[in-house]
């Protein structure tokens, strides 16, 4: 009999029985004391309520696909190893690694494939030929899966079936134990007490694109308006293309088209309109019209136009991204498909990119965790057959990948943020800048939501809830800012003058938006942001102080407008705003800097943090002192606690926003 059963939000299992040989637990001595390795209390809610969501053991006869994550070598020398190409004092600045000598310095060593594989035939009472070790060496797996009884006594651990909240039927154990001289090798087991079957709520899947739509009637706009160079007239409440080229000093034309790259990442149902891009080209970047971004699929994404997708999102980005770089062609780094949604079980994951960029990352640690990425291949009739492992050619790998969604940093496990953190600290010492959006709620988290003092989101919650990816030290990470009326009110030059402040917006009746940003709770800050971090807290008093994790990774980095761009939708007139738009914004103005020096001869900027927050770059941006994001909806007013900008960098605005003239200056004195 063959049958499926649920395990981990969507993993589908086929569940077959066999009878193996019984494994010898007496031989566990001989690989030192037994030790608990991981455990998880996975009805810790509804025990708190005094019930259980344990249905029964799992029979013993049942075969679970057995995994060994191995630990990778020299994680711990990740951030000095990036520092060392990225940190302009750095002798080695700019001499990126490739992806063998990455793969070689990080890959398990052989002495963890032995020890596993042998414990495994010793005590596991595998035969030699159901042991294989993963083709980039990160995990060890018993081919065909492991009965029940076989797991147990390998593991010292007890399987039962677990009943989720949507009635789901999951598999995992409470704890398992490894005995020391294996576990000094492993990262962890699977399927064990991995990922989060502590019960979800629906809003554990959400990320929030950070994007807002006002509807707006089109004799509202001047469109194609000309603004005089150097004025930024109407650019408070109608943001085109000019306002930002003013505002960021932006007249560089590129030259090395041939050899930059610019991706731009996209999730299915998330799509565009080649007619609403020529509509747009047609008004500000003529030479654009009929030009599409070069589609880059990953796990069967396309442009996909239906009832379901969403024209609006990327249609906005693209109109702008590739009208500040032209003539330097976009990739659009398009991820899933309806196919990857047969059977529900896909959801946007960061992970998807960053498989396609670096095949090795799609098995290492063990994986994908199925929690909070698709399971591909997509088991389910119909499903997308196959999985994007290092799909993205190094040729044509985007040298600059901008990212326009937020997820909460509370909804993943400690394991997987690691993990992705370190993966982008590695495409960073590839050469890749990696742009996150800080996000649309100041300070809270979707709707006003924050942290209570049990670590949960509600809305009474007065503790600052950080984004994700942005309270990785690895990511570059772009707030928003506005332009104040005053500054847009006549057609003066903006020279020398501020005239952005906290990007702000009050839409819907107390509901603000405002520029994310904020502390990260599990990530600790790193020595190049140090100085300006410590200056903004000195200022910031007893500002806020307990509510947001003062060690943090603080964020965002930089930042730039977010407020009413006007684009192209479906056709119609739309004026969008949110660090959507800002993101690919400083994404565009980094390409920029990057065919400057490529051109120059010069290798690309790559992990740009420890290079701007370095005093030599500290007159390349306009810095922001004006406004205040916003708070956590439990605290007195919706703008209670949200951080102010100030001199120097702060919490709403980073370093502020890029000057592009005087950033290619600093660049191309860099080696
Ligand atoms: C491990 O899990 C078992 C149930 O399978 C439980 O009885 C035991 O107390 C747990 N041990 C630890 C150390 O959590
Ligand atoms: C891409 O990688 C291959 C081997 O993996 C290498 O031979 C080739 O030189 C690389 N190309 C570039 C442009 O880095
Ligand atoms: C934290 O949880 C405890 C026990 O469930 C509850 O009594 C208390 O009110 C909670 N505190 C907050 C701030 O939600
Ligand atoms: C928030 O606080 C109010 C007033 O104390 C209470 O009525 C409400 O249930 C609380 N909401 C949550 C989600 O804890
Ligand atoms: C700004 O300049 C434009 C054209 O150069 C002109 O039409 C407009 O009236 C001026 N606006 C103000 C406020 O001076
Ligand atoms: C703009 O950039 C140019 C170099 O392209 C520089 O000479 C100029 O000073 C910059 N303008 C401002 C206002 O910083």
């Amino acid at each position: 009999m063959k049958h499926f059963i649920v395990l981990f939000a969507g993993l589908l299992l086929p569940l077959v029985r066999r009878t193996t040989a019984s494994p010898a637990p007496h031989l566990q001595r001989r690989y030192g004391d037994l030790v608990v390795h991981e455990k998880r209390a996975f009805n810790d809610e509804l025990e708190a309520r005094g019930e259980s969501n344990l249905r029964r053991r799992l029979e013993s006869d049942v075969t679970l696909p057995l995994r060994i994550a191995l630990k990778q070598r020299n994680l711990d020398a990740l951030p000095e190893y990036l520092l060392s190409v990225s940190d302009p004092f750095s002798a080695s600045y700019g001499e990126h690694w490739t992806h063998e000598r990455i793969l070689e310095a990080f890959a398990p060593s052989p002495k963890a494939h032995e020890t596993v594989r042998s414990w495994l035939v010793d005590v596991g009472g595998f035969e030699e030929s159901r042991v294989s070790v993963s083709k980039n060496g990160g995990w060890v797996e018993v081919v065909g899966g492991a009965t029940v009884a076989e797991a147990e006594g390998l593991l010292k651990a007890e399987y039962h079936i677990f009943t989720r909240d949507e009635g789901d039927d999951v598999v995992g154990c409470q704890n398992y134990s490894l005995p020391a001289q294996v576990a000094e090798h492993v990262d962890f087991v699977v399927p064990t007490v991995q990922p989060g079957i502590k019960l979800v709520k629906s809003e554990k899947k959400r990320r929030s694109l950070a994007r807002r739509d006002l509807p707006v009637q089109a004799r509202d706009l001047n469109v194609g308006r000309a603004i005089p160079p150097g004025s930024l007239t109407g650019c408070d409440t109608a943001v085109v293309p000019a306002c930002l080229k003013t505002l960021y000093n932006m007249s560089y034309t590129p030259k090395a088209t041939d050899r930059n790259t610019f991706g731009i990442v996209s999730h299915y149902p998330l799509t565009y309109l080649q007619s609403d891009l020529d509509t747009f080209f047609g008004n500000f970047s003529p030479s654009l019209v009929g030009k599409s971004p070069t589609l880059v699929s990953i796990n069967g994404g396309g442009i996909e136009v239906g009832p379901t997708s969403d024209v609006g999102e990327d249609g906005w980005i693209l109109e702008y991204a590739m009208t500040l770089v032209a003539p330097q062609p976009v990739q659009l780094l398009q991820s899933g498909s309806a196919q990857t949604s047969v059977g529900g079980i896909t959801d946007i994951s960061f992970n998807e990119w960053l498989d396609a960029m670096d095949g090795s990352y799609c098995t290492s640690q063990g994986g994908d965790d199925f929690t909070y990425d698709p399971q591909l291949p997509n088991p389910f009739p119909g499903g997308f057959a196959d999985h994007s492992c290092g799909t993205i050619p190094n040729a044509t790998r985007p040298l600059v990948v901008s990212n326009s969604q937020a997820a909460h940093e509370y909804f993943f496990s400690e394991f997987y943020l690691k993990r992705q953190c370190n993966e982008f600290a590695k495409l960073g010492m590839m050469g890749v800048t990696i742009l996150y959006a800080a996000g649309n709620t100041g300070v809270a988290g979707q709707r006003g939501y924050c942290l209570d003092d049990n670590g949960s989101l509600n809305l009474n919650g007065t503790n600052f809830t950080p984004n994700w990816p942005a309270s990785c030290p690895w990511v570059t990470v772009v707030g928003g800012t506005q332009v104040k009326p005053s500054a847009a009110s006549s057609n003066t030059s903006t020279a020398g003058s501020h005239p952005e402040e906290v990007w702000n917006q009050d839409l819907t009746s107390g509901f603000f938006e405002s520029s994310g940003g904020g502390f990260s709770n599990h990530f600790d800050s790193p020595a190049y942001q140090h100085s300006a971090v410590q200056a903004y807290l000195k200022a910031l008093g007893k500002d806020g102080k307990g509510k947001f994790n003062a060690k943090g990774r603080a964020y965002p980095d930089l930042s730039a407008n977010a407020n009413m761009f006007v684009n192209i939708d479906n056709g119609a007139i739309s004026i969008d705003s949110g660090t959507s738009g800002a993101t690919p914004t400083v994404a565009s103005i980094i390409t920029l800097v990057n065919d400057a020096r490529i051109s120059a001869g010069k290798k690309p900027v790559g992990f740009i943090n420890p290079t701007i927050y370095s005093p030599a770059f500290a007159n390349a941006f306009n810095d922001i002192v004006d406004g205040t994001s916003q708070g956590c909806k439990g605290l007195q007013g919706d703008r209670g606690g949200g951080f102010k900008a100030t001199k120097g960098w702060d919490a709403a605005t980073g370093l502020g926003t890029p000057n592009l003239g005087v950033l290619i200056e600093k660049w191309l004195a860099l080696p």
